[in-house]
This record gives structure tokens, sequence and C-alpha cells, in this order.
């Protein structure tokens, strides 16, 4: 699939009204229920690469310090007004910091939009010292089936980006970059296509119970840079 940034304008601006359905507000409480899980016991300091409106800069907690990475002004313009932090104008696959400057690089649903997917990962690997957290929207999921097969009979924004396979991901990382192990692997977001808030409780538990399966909608890998 060929990605595209559509982080501008309208689409910045609007971006934060996503949340306000409670399909939506449903998602992002059984993402956050795996985020902070893989963030668990994790301090220092962080970077995040695409840190958008900067919903995540402020929920992170426990760090002294973070910063933001985003190639889009118009989204940071946005996390500037809720985030008190460092936010930097920049591109994953170029990143402007030295070696092993952050304990913590996390990317939180970015990388499916990165125009280089392998060299932005070769530079959060090169700036993190310790972890790497990846949440990204993922295959193969019911999520991913859904929004191919509504695309094909209407364009929708399934075509700007590119959701990865979990355990392809985490092999090719660690092929590629030896001192990388993995910590942290799950998923969520099982059967979001057919969420009803009266479903809200069936499904929310079938989420939690097959999270350390990988067929989730919504996955998160938390490595460990090993020192040599
Ligand atoms: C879906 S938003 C996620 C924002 C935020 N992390 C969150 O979860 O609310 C994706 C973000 O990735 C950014 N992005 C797109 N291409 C990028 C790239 N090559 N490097 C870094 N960030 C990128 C976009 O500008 C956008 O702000």
């Amino acid at each position: 699939l060929k990605t595209r940034n559509p982080f501008f304008g309208e689409v910045a601006a609007n971006y934060d009204s996503w949340y306000a359905t409670p399909k939506s507000k449903y998602a992002e409480e059984v993402e956050d229920r795996i985020l902070f899980e893989a963030l668990d016991g994790v301090s220092g300091s962080l970077l995040e690469v695409g840190s958008g409106t900067g919903n995540y800069l402020i929920k992170f907690t426990g760090f002294n310090f973070e910063c933001g990475l985003d190639p889009s002004m118009d989204m940071l313009r946005e996390s500037r007004k809720k985030a008190d932090v460092q936010l930097v104008n920049g591109k994953a696959e170029s990143l402007p910091f030295k070696d092993n400057s952050f304990d913590v690089v996390a990317a939180i649903t970015s990388l499916e939009f990165f125009d280089d997917l392998e060299m932005g990962l070769k530079e959060m690997s090169r700036v993190t010292k310790r972890y790497l957290v990846l949440a990204f929207l993922s295959k193969p999921s019911l999520l991913y089936l859904v929004r191919r097969f509504q695309n094909m009979i209407r364009k929708n924004e399934f075509g700007s980006y590119n959701p990865l396979n979990s355990k392809t991901l985490a092999k090719h990382i660690v092929r590629k970059w030896s001192n990388f192990e993995i910590e942290f692997a799950k998923s969520t977001l099982f059967f979001f296509p057919i969420y009803h808030r009266k479903l809200h409780k069936f499904i929310r538990t079938l989420d939690l119970k097959l999270s350390k399966f990988s067929f989730g909608g919504y996955s998160i890998l938390r490595l460990i840079k090993i020192q040599s």
C-alpha cells in the first residue's frame, strides 16, 4: 500500500473529534490498557515519533523528560495547546538526535504512515538507549478485512495507511538489529467492526482475554536494546 501523510489542515484541526463517539472511546480504552501495560516499569526520557496532537504526550506519566516529533506543523500546533513538552518538527526517517539519546522511543499509530518504514525503524533503533515501544493498526485482523472490503466498494482512509503484521514486524526487527529482543507483544480490538454499546462488556472481555494473540486490529510491541 502507498502511504501518504494526511495530517495537515482540516484533518489536523478535526483530529481530536475522532475520540468523541462511544465506539472510538471504547477503542481508546482497550488500546490504552495494553499500551500502559507495555510501559509499566519504563521510565527516564521519552521520544514519541509521530506525536500528532499530543494526546499521548499528556497521558504518559513517570518520565523525567518528554519530546514529541511530527512532520505536520498543524498537528504540533494542536499539541502545543495541551502538552508542555519539547516539540520538534521532523520525520522518523531522519531523526535530529544523537545515538542513544532517549530511554524510550515510542510510535503510537504513526508507523503506518511513514514514507519509509525501514528507514524510520532504523532511526528509532539508533536514538533509543533502551526501549522501542511500537503501537500500530495490525493485520491479520477483522478490522483490516472489513476496512479493505469497504475500501474496494468506496475509497476510505484505509488507502492512506499501511497496517502491519505484528509477528512479521517483530521478527524483522530482531533479525535486522540483532541487539533487540522482544519483551512484550499484545493486541486488542479483535471484533471492533461489530462493536455496539450493547455488546460493550462482551467485546471488552474478549478483547482483554485474547490480548496475547496477534490477530487483533491494534497491536503493541515492546523491544529492549541489549547494550554490547
Ligand atoms: C494517527 S496520527 C497519531 C498521532 C498520535 N501518536 C496519537 O496516537 O494520537 C499519525 C501521526 O503520524 C505522523 N507521521 C506521518 N508520517 C510520519 C513520518 N514519516 N515520521 C513521523 N511521523 C509521521 C502524522 O503527521 C500524524 O501526526
